[in-house]
């Protein structure tokens, strides 16, 4: 088992496989994109795939592959069939964006992926289009078809903003009445490539909740697994549930079970730090494994209490420019 400082366990590593994306949410990066990485600045499938071997054996249990959007790097397929081959590994996971992911679900659930987060903020073709600024509603739909074909574990992303989705709320929660999906709402969070134009958090976890509950007052509180970003809830009869993500108003520090490694290799102790040591440049400078092990010892015993004090920072400087996609969610 994998501890830290503060005797957490650490078991889930988010691995972050690109900062492209087909769409542009702009709740995640300016219409024009990022500067891309180059590839040499991206680390390899090989470097990847030693990253998460050494992880396991330290003590990671669940790797979650997030990006940008995984599907538009290269043989995804490839990567992912080989991480699944990793002795010692009980889960393996991804969130995706759905647009040119339903022709692989099969071959998810082959090699035993068995639940995938689809990030899906509306139900209606015309503001999917203005919030992600890509005419891709129809492909993320069929997706989300596959996926429940295929008897997948489905997780919806919905990230709910002021002025562009909260009319989507009711309908998302709706739709937990005939599928057997979990709908999640997620506060806004600053990571949306420019500080300066994140406009606060309008619609926090209470007032999501409040409205929901407005339409649905017998929604009951169900029990949270394990780790769980969400507070979740069901409604008596309806085959999903509904969860509620408070990404930026609470704090999950106290439970951190999770590290990430950024698409240029750059270990993450927390969503709020800038890193804690490249295994990419420790990688390609010749380390052996006893070496690159001790180094991530040496971070994991260094890991901050609560990591979310540094968010205050960021609320005082604008200038921060960091997407989601870099930081892989
Ligand atoms: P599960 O493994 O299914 O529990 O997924 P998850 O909720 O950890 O991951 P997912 O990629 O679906 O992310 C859902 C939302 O939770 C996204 O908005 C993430 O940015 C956010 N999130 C994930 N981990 C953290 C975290 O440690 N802190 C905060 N504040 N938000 C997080
Ligand atoms: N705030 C909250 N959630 C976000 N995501 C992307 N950008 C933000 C943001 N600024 C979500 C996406 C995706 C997940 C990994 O992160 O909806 O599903
Ligand atoms: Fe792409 Fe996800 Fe960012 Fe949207 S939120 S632009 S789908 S990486």
């Amino acid at each position: 088992m994998l501890l830290d400082n503060h005797g957490r366990k650490i078991n889930y590593l988010r691995l972050a496989v690109t900062d492209r994306c087909n769409l542009r949410c702009f709740y995640c990066m300016p219409e024009d994109g990022l500067n891309w990485l180059s590839r040499k600045e991206l680390m390899t499938y090989e470097e990847m795939l030693r990253s998460c071997s050494l992880l396991i054996k330290m003590g990671v249990e669940k790797i979650r592959i997030t990006g940008g959007e995984p599907f538009v790097r290269k043989d995804i397929m490839q990567l992912l069939t080989s991480i699944s081959e990793l002795d010692g590994l009980q889960e393996l996971s991804l969130t995706t964006n759905g647009v040119l992911t339903a022709p692989y679900v099969a071959e998810l659930k082959r090699i035993g992926v068995r639940s995938v987060n689809l990030s899906l903020d509306t139900l209606d073709a015309n503001r999917f289009l203005a919030i992600t600024r890509r005419d891709e509603f129809a492909n993320v739909m069929e997706c989300l078809e596959r996926l429940l074909d295929n008897d997948m574990e489905v997780k919806i992303n919905t990230v709910v903003m002021a002025d562009k989705n909260t009319q989507d709320i009711i309908p998302l929660v709706e739709l937990t009445k005939e599928l057997p999906v979990s709908v999640r709402f997620i506060e806004e969070m600053p990571f949306n490539g420019d500080g300066h134009s994140y406009s606060g958090i309008q619609w926090d976890h209470i007032r999501i909740l409040d409205e929901i509950k407005n339409r649905y007052p017998a929604i009951q509180k169900i029990p949270d697994p394990l780790y769980s970003t969400a507070y979740n809830y069901h409604i008596p009869g309806h085959k999903g549930s509904i969860g509620i993500i408070a990404a930026y108003s609470r704090t999950f520090c106290g439970t951190c079970n999770r590290i990430r490694i950024t698409p240029q290799g750059i270990l993450k102790n927390c969503l709020y730090d800038n890193g804690v040591l490249n295994i990419k440049d420790l990688i390609r400078s010749g380390a052996g494994n006893t070496q690159i092990e001790d180094k991530l010892r040496a971070v994991f015993n260094k890991r901050e209490k609560n990591g979310w004090d540094a968010e205050h920072n960021r609320v005082i400087n604008p200038d921060v420019h960091e997407s989601m996609a870099t930081i892989g969610g």
